[in-house]
């Protein structure tokens, strides 16, 4: 079982969405760590894996598991959160009607993650996002 990859994630691939999460929660599974921990886990990755495929023009996902944390870094190429502050707060959403239609858009995605992560990095310029989280295994 790897420790480490990266996934390339597509501007409205709503087809592939939810790929990368349920292969790192698989990863997780197969390790044998602790189900509420796997639980932060895949919230926080699914949540962040949308985001890219809803919000931006596309972007990648890199996993990182060592002994004590797994470490997943979101990045994409664009258009940025304009204000990071109002984007964390629930219920924001700015996703657009197609997004809605399938049931994305609550607000809550950000927020979430947040709650998820023992480390939480959120950046953002209009060329693109940078999310950095880190989940402690105990
Ligand atoms: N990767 C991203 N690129 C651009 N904007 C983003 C990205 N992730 C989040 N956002 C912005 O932050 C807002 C809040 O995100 P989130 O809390 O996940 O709610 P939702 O995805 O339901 O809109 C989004 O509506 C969007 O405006
Ligand atoms: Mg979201």
């Amino acid at each position: 079982m790897e420790n480490t990859g990266k996934f390339q994630i597509e501007a409205m691939d709503l087809e592939n969405a939810g790929n990368v999460s349920s292969f790192i929660k698989k990863t997780l599974i197969n390790k044998g760590i602790a189900k509420n921990i796997i639980k932060r886990v895949s919230i926080a990755v699914y949540e962040a894996e949308i985001n890219v495929v809803i919000h931006s023009y596309g972007g990648w996902c890199t996993y990182m598991i060592d002994d004590d944390k797994i470490r997943v870094v979101f990045e994409d190429t664009g258009p940025g959160i304009e204000d990071i502050e109002q984007a964390i707060q629930p219920g924001f959403s700015t996703a657009n009607t197609q997004a809605i239609y399938y049931g994305f858009g609550a607000g809550m995605g950000l927020m979430n993650i947040k709650n998820a992560s023992d480390t939480f990095n959120l950046t953002s310029s209009p060329k693109g996002t940078i999310l950095d989280i880190v989940i402690n295994f105990n």
